[in-house]
């Protein structure tokens, strides 16, 4: 899976431990990003609806959720990629402003990239494997790339994996049902049917995600726009259409307690992040207000689940703790009927559920 900020890599065994202990059959993954929490909740048996604003991951959704593994013909899947991986490199837009104009990647891989990419949008946007074959690009470009993890920036001198060959692979495809939404959370919400279980992992502050993950959405898009600045970023990033209200301090509290509020969902979970502007004791309320019954906020390190020390708090009205103190902590809400919110703490404090790393 592609690097990606605030991904919830750590978190998938917790939340799948969650989606079990809820008994969910239908899901719903809002702020997607990489799709590896609805992929997750989709390899449990969960048909997930996942949405994002960025297009990209609507790329990764309709290959992770909307594609059936079961339905795939693997070997003329990899007669295509083989295909692909064949082809002598062009060099076009790719490799003139992330190869040249600014060192994203080396040249030898995006004349390759190029290439791909330009065959793919001639050849294969009607192929019933378009997408499993432009997340293969993807993936295998964040493998050779020179960056921290963003492309707000390329590293001075080439990273190590920079050298590397691109090499195109099957994505690992899962069965079952899914589907993708392109689209802002903040009208998505309002048209989703309701779902056993609602995720949401909005981004809580100020840095986007359309200029952090500006070469993504252009490999995807592919259509080559003007970029400015040292790192080549989108001329269109400047445009009010591609700001969220999620990265606006003053916007964002308001737009997630609607979000909170639009959710239809037997349970909610919400993933907290401690460089929020949004207190914990306001998501607690806007869950509450929402109608659900009791909200936990459930603590973990990057090894393991701590403790439910902030306890559970019901409409009475108990306050949530201090936790912009608690540094290198994963915090989730988990809102619904008590009985509900109460079976799935014991489920993921019994267990002992150590996160991936
Ligand atoms: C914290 S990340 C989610 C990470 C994800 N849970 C994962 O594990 O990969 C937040 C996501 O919100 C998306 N986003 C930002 N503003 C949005 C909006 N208004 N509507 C929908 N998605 C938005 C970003 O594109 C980003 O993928």
């Amino acid at each position: 899976m592609i690097k990606y900020l605030g991904s919830k890599r750590t978190l998938v065994g917790v939340l799948g431990a969650i989606a079990q202990a809820s008994e969910a059959k239908t899901a719903v993954d809002l702020f997607t990003g990489t799709t590896r929490v609805a992929g997750e909740f989709k390899r449990m048996g969960l048909s997930v609806i996942a949405s994002d604003s960025a297009t990209y991951s609507d790329v990764l959704g309709k290959c992770y959720l909307e594609t059936d593994a079961n339905q795939v013909n693997m070997a003329a899947l990899q007669e295509k990629i083989d295909y692909l991986s064949g082809l002598p490199g062009v060099p076009g837009y790719f490799t003139e402003h992330f190869c040249e104009d600014a060192r994203f990647f080396q040249p030898k891989n995006g004349i390759r990239i190029d290439a791909i990419r330009d065959e793919l949008e001639k050849n294969f946007q009607n192929d019933s494997d378009y997408y499993i074959l432009l997340t293969s690009l993807m993936l295998a470009a964040d493998k050779v790339d020179s960056t921290t993890g963003q492309h707000m920036a390329y590293l001075k001198s080439w990273s190590h994996r920079a050298g590397n060959e691109l090499e195109l692979k099957i994505p690992d495809l899962i069965p079952g049902t899914g589907k993708s939404i392109l689209g802002l959370a903040e009208n998505v919400v309002k048209d989703l049917p309701e779902v056993d279980l609602f995720y949401m992992d909005p981004p809580y502050n100020q840095h986007r995600y359309f200029t952090n993950y500006h070469i993504w959405e252009t490999l995807v898009r592919w259509d080559k726009p003007p970029v400015y600045g040292v790192a080549m970023k989108r001329l269109d990033s400047r445009s009010s259409v591609n700001h969220s209200v999620f990265n606006k301090r003053r916007k964002m509290p308001g737009a997630f307690k609607d979000v909170i509020a639009n959710a239809k969902a037997k349970t909610l979970v919400v993933s907290y992040n401690n460089e929020s502007w949004v207190e914990p004791i306001d998501i607690a309320e806007a869950m509450l207000q929402a109608g659900h019954e009791s909200v936990a906020l459930l603590e973990f390190d990057y090894k393991r689940y701590i403790g439910s020390q902030i306890g559970i708090y019901n409409k009475s009205g108990a306050k949530v703790g201090a936790v912009g103190e608690r540094l290198n902590k994963e915090l989730i809400f988990i809102a619904g009927e008590t009985f509900r919110v109460e079976a799935i703490e014991q489920v993921v404090a019994g267990r002992g559920i150590e996160p991936r790393t």
